[in-house]
């Protein structure tokens, strides 16, 4: 059985396939429109959603299939002390397969020794976030038509951002790929993902506090927001909130192709005015977003269409 824990569990192969699947959907709803009748899945959310969650449970509805579980670990027995390896060896036994978010990295991971149906890590803490990656994937793939010999801008909270650390680990695989960090002193890139990914791999980066520096370089930019709910202290997000706002301004000195992307939500981070750029693809993104996870459940539960 497979689980979706990090983006390298799937091969360079597997996610090309995953991408021909997602165009198919695109291109042909209705012939995917039971493809997973009388399945369930279980989205069990012990941290905030909108996108993740409403996008799995529309994939799996546009599917044909059902979905229950929980939005808010307060409602669920997380809350009377429940383990997660007790709750999913529950609730293997009421869906076919799981999406997990939680706040403690490597949680899906020990729910995966504990399943016996398929868990789809849908963020662990400041870990990862590999299906926010195969979004990103397919986004870019329309936008851009290719992976490599990219140059990817990330710019604002590296250090806490999950949807960062496993897009880098995704594009480090492809030939000629440049990352571009721009962060504050404080938010840089954690040491496990800059070291395995980009220095053992002999990969090109650039490591800089400005924006505005680095801007002309980029074919694309992606925004992050700085992550809140992983502070110690009030004191250094207020500090640190805006250190980044793209603006309309600032992207007069981006190519003309350049493409703006950013999970979302959005705080403060994109000026609403560089919304009706061409260039700023983030609500294509999270629309994107259904159709890639709708492969993918198709795949881990090895249906054929
Ligand atoms: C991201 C996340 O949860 O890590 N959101 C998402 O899934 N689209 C980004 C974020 O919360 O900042």
């Amino acid at each position: 059985m497979k689980h979706l824990i990090d983006i390298l569990d799937l091969s360079i192969e597997e996610i090309d396939e995953l991408i021909r699947v997602a165009d198919d959907i695109l291109a042909n709803p209705v012939k995917y429109r039971e493809a997973c009748k009388y399945k369930t899945l279980a989205t069990l959310f012990f941290e905030p959603s909108t996108r993740t969650r409403l996008s799995f449970e529309s994939a799996m509805l546009g599917l044909g299939g059902n979905v229950l579980g929980f939005s808010d670990s307060n409602s669920s027995s997380a809350k009377k002390g429940e383990s997660v390896a007790d709750t999913v060896a529950v609730v293997s036994g009421y869906a076919d397969i799981i999406a997990m978010r939680h706040p403690k990295e490597g949680a899906p991971m020990v729910a995966s020794m504990h399943s016996l149906i398929p868990i789809i890590n849908a963020g662990d803490g400041g870990h990862f976030h590999p299906t926010q990656t195969l979004t990103d994937l397919l986004t870019i793939h329309h936008e851009k038509g290719r992976f490599e010999g990219l140059t990817v801008g990330l710019c604002g909270d590296l250090k806490f951002g999950r949807t960062v650390h496993s897009l880098i680990e995704a594009m480090s695989r492809y030939q000629g790929v440049k990352f571009v960090l721009i962060s504050p002193e404080e938010l840089k890139l954690p040491g496990f993902v800059k070291q395995t990914y980009i220095k053992e791999k002999g990969i090109e980066y650039v490591q800089s506090t400005s924006l505005e520096d680095v801007m002309p370089e980029l074919d694309i930019l992606y925004m992050t927001r700085v992550q809140r709910e992983r502070f110690f202290n009030e004191e250094d997000y207020l500090r640190l909130k805006d250190s980044y706002i793209l603006t309309p301004e600032k992207l007069k000195n981006a190519k003309d192709d350049m493409i703006v992307m950013h999970p979302l939500p959005r705080v403060n981070e994109i000026d609403t005015r560089v919304d009706g750029d061409p260039r700023a693809c983030y609500f294509r993104q999270a629309y994107y977003g259904k159709f890639i996870r709708m492969a993918l459940i198709l795949k881990l539960l090895e249906v054929q269409v």
